[in-house]
């Protein structure tokens, strides 16, 4: 029996009610991670993707904290550097920040200002995108120092919480693999 890639990585996602706060269904993405095939899959559909020369990004940049683990394993296969976007105070260089709302509370991220050079092309990536806070905050710092962002990426998108949609509406295209809603 063929199975979508998107319900095989769906099929590998937890979910855990209310948490961290009563109301949230969590979608837990470590048993992804915890499965060598499952894993080689998932990178394999982002590689896929960004390997073909005009999809090329000349960077990656992953978010605080799961974008790092799914960022850096696909800058690496692509042979291209990647950059953290971390939560603020842990950066050590002089860096840019910007403050944002998310599903359970709001958080202020950082970048080092000479991760990027203005005109690179890069690929933002994290897990989930649920509001979008997070993927907007991180592209406008990418901006800010001169970078375009060619594309969003996650592993999953909750489309309920118009996150996608408002940044596929201020004008980045994404790419996610599964919706929950
Ligand atoms: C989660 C998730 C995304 C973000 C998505 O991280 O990994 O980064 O929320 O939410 P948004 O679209 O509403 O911004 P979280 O902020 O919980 O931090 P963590 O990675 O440190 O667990
Ligand atoms: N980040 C924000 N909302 C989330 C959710 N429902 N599950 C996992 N990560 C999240």
């Amino acid at each position: 029996q063929h199975l979508s890639i998107n319900q095989y990585l769906r099929d590998h996602i937890r979910t855990v009610p209310d948490w961290p706060t009563p109301g949230v269904q969590f979608r837990d993405i470590t048993p992804l991670l915890q499965d060598a095939k499952v894993f080689r899959v998932l990178i394999d559909a982002f590689v896929h993707r960004y390997m073909d020369p005009s999809m090329r990004p000349d960077v990656v940049a992953g978010l605080d904290a799961r974008g790092f683990i799914l960022g850096a394993v696909v800058a690496y296969e692509l042979n291209i550097g990647f950059v953290p976007i971390r939560k603020k105070g842990k950066l050590p260089f002089t860096t840019v920040e910007e403050t944002y709302e998310l599903e359970y509370g709001s958080a202020t991220v950082e970048l080092h200002t000479d991760a990027v050079k203005p005109g690179d092309r890069v690929l933002l990536i994290d897990d989930l995108i649920a509001t979008g806070g997070t993927m907007m905050a991180g592209r406008k710092l990418l901006e800010r120092q001169g970078a375009h962002v060619m594309e969003g990426a996650a592993i999953v998108d909750l489309p309920e919480l118009g996150g996608s949609q408002k940044l596929r509406d201020s004008g980045l295209p994404l790419f996610t693999l599964v919706d929950f809603s």
